[in-house]
Parts: structure tokens; sequence; C-alpha cells
């Protein structure tokens, strides 16, 4: 069944001139991009996206380098939408994901690892909101 999904292309692969690339590897995976732009997060926004981390060691340094530079957000769909992203993306640690991940490929540290993608449906359509109105995606 169709799902939405959503993806933020980070700081690290839009400084390295990875957007591109990331953007075909996910549309060669098979999601649409529904909805999709170029921001430059504040630390508001960030600390906002970010706040189920606030409690983290990592959650400053996250949400500096979520701010240190523009990022590219999307709203994405396909049938299994959450769980394929996940897969595709690899894990969290570019260093255990497995080859041919956008992670492994383009991901440099823990932190620096290249993009995120939503944890389940219901966090996709909080986060989807977050940056995008309802009519952009219809
Ligand atoms: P993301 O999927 O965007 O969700 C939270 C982010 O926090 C995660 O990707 C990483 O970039 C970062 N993160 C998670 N765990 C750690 C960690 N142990 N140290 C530093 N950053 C982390």
């Amino acid at each position: 069944m169709s799902e939405r999904t959503f993806t933020i292309i980070k700081p690290d692969s839009v400084e390295k001139g990875n957007t591109g690339k990331i953007i075909a590897h996910l549309e060669g995976e098979g999601f649409t991009i529904l909805a999709g732009r170029m921001t430059h997060l504040s630390r508001t926004q960030a600390q906002g996206f970010y706040a189920v981390h606030k409690e983290r060691p990592f959650y400053n340094d996250l949400v500096a380098y979520m701010t240190s530079g523009p990022v590219w957000v999307m709203a994405l769909e396909r049938d299994q939408a959450v769980p394929t992203l996940r897969k595709v993306m690899g894990a969290t640690n570019p260093a255990d994901a497995d080859e041919g991940t956008v992670r492994k490929l383009y991901g440099e540290s823990i932190e620096r690892n290249a993009i995120h993608g939503s944890d389940s449906p219901e966090n996709a359509a909080i986060e989807i909101g977050f940056f995008f109105p309802a009519s952009d995606l219809a």
C-alpha cells in the first residue's frame, strides 16, 4: 500500500555535491518525490525537529551540525515507504551500513551520516507537516 515518508539530505551531502546522486538513488528505488526544497534550518527548527533526542549527549552537536549549512527536505511516496527508506539509507553509523546503502556510499560518521529518514508512518506525518503545508502535497 502506498505510504509517505520524509527525508533530509543533510549538510554534509549538500556540501560535498551529493544531493543529485542521492535523489537519483531514491528515485531508482521507486520513491516518488511529492514535495521538496532546499532550506537552511534555524536553531529553533533543528531543536524542534530533533526534540525527541534532547536528553541525548549528542543533541547539541547534532543541532549545531544540522544548522551548519543548507539541507534538502523531501516528502516521498511508494509502497512500504518508511521501512524501505530505512533499508535504502542503511544503519545510522555509516561504518555499520550495508554495501550500496546511501549512508555507506555517502556518509562519513554517525553524526555526518548523509541522510535522515522517518522511523514510523506516524513520525513521517509529523515530520512532513513540519516542513510542508498540505497544499504542497496535493
Ligand atoms: P537521524 O536519523 O537524523 O536521527 C538522529 C541523528 O542523531 C542521527 O541520524 C545521527 O545523525 C545522530 N546520532 C545518532 N546517534 C548518534 C551518536 N551516538 N552520536 C552522534 N550523533 C548521533
